[in-house]
């Protein structure tokens, strides 16, 4: 039995396996990279809430987390091109190795700026790390240093990902029906 929430989605584009999966990779490649060294993996909220809490258990390093907060889409399906940060970092991250978790890279103005924004506060390295990758829809010149999956030019929801802060909690990534936002 699908959900209520679960009609709304024209079609599963990502299941729950093979987000793990790749997921897995994803942390074996940080914990080759990063061996030796305490990475601070730096989360994009809201929507990196969930690949972060898969992606930090997936990496078996001495490691520290932190979140960001930020938003740009106002509700929207368009990026406003403006990035607002709604909660700023707890911690002094001067000299530290960032890993920043993303849910995903579309225009690239949310990346652009946190990365400006980190290396002022003196960050002695950047690693982007995204679980999707949408290339088509890129504006700013910014591209992840691990990406999980490369989506279509489609709106897509689930596993972190909302639309107007609905749909985060679906474990699978999804396209949601173009009737629910209207014509894009
Ligand atoms: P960018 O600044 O345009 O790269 O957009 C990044 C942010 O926009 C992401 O962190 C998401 O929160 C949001 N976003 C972009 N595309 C989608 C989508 O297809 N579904 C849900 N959120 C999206
Ligand atoms: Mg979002």
């Amino acid at each position: 039995m699908r959900s209520e929430m679960e009609q709304d989605i024209l079609k599963v584009l990502i299941t729950e396996e093979a987000l793990q999966k790749r997921i897995g990779e994803l942390g074996e490649a940080l914990y080759e990279k990063f061996q030796g060294r305490r990475p601070l993996f730096l989360g994009v909220l809201k929507g990196s809430f969930v690949f972060m809490a898969d992606l930090v258990r997936s990496c078996p390093l001495k490691s520290d987390v932190e979140f960001i907060a930020v938003s740009s889409y106002e509700n929207a399906t368009v990026s406003s091109g403006r990035v607002k940060i709604n909660h700023d970092l707890q911690q002094d991250i001067s000299g530290r190795d960032l890993i920043i978790v993303e849910d995903i890279l579309d225009s690239g103005n949310t990346l652009a700026f946190l990365k400006d924004y980190f290396l002022t506060k003196g960050a002695a390295s950047i690693t982007l790390v995204t679980l999707l990758d949408k290339p088509s829809r890129r504006t700013k010149a910014i591209a992840a240093d691990f990406a999980g999956f490369q989506v279509p030019d489609e709106f897509v929801v689930g596993y972190g990902l909302d639309y107007c802060q609905e749909y985060r909690n679906i474990p699978y990534i999804g396209i949601l029906k173009p009737e629910v936002y209207g014509t894009p």
